[in-house]
């Protein structure tokens, strides 16, 4: 570009710049930000598969700390979900999460509260069999849950202290 073109090029971006000053007296009215509606997939994959890896990982390290908090954050995602998204394909999911996975949780955080490694273990495959009996029951049968294998969370220590 020649250096007449570089002055031009600056002349219109102080005038694109000085322009709102002028018009301070009506200003534009602001654009709408449209709302993010997370779908129930999004919410599954942003709020109860972490959870659930999570909790999984502690519970390998007895990490009972931990596990009280984090089993509370799992429950109270799902409570998060019943409310945002009331219905799931003419089903309602508070009643689904209450039949499905509530029995599930209960089974897990009496076996936290009781210290109980071979409880925990055994609760926490009901929990992981629950997922799993929910998305065959909603046509996601396809969506497999298991225990996690390794943990993706590397800047996280759930070593129990
Ligand atoms: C009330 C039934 C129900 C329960 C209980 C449930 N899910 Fe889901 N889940 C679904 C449905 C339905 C979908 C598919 C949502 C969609 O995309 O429309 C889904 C999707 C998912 C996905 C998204 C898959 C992907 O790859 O995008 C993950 C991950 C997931 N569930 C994890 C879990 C875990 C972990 C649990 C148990 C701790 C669980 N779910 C319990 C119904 C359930």
């Amino acid at each position: 570009m020649s250096r007449f073109g570089n002055v031009a090029v600056l002349a219109a971006c102080s005038l694109l710049l000085a322009a709102p000053a002028r018009s301070a007296d009506a200003p534009p009215a602001p654009a709408p930000v449209p709302d993010y509606h997370p779908s129930f997939g999004d919410l599954m994959t942003m709020a109860v598969q972490p959870r659930h890896i999570k909790v999984g990982i502690a519970g390998k390290a007895r990490n009972w700390a931990y596990l009280t908090y984090e089993s509370s954050e799992l429950r109270n995602a799902f409570g998060r979900i019943a409310r945002t998204i009331p219905a799931y394909r003419g089903n309602k999911l508070a009643d689904l999460f209450t039949a499905g996975v509530t029995p599930q949780l209960d089974e897990l955080d009496a076996a936290i509260k009781a210290k109980d490694g071979k409880a925990f273990d055994a609760a926490y495959g009901n929990l992981t069999q629950a997922c799993n009996t929910c998305h065959t029951a909603l046509e996601h049968a396809f969506v497999v849950i298991q225990a996690p294998q390794t943990s993706p969370y590397s800047d996280q220590d759930m070593k129990a202290r």
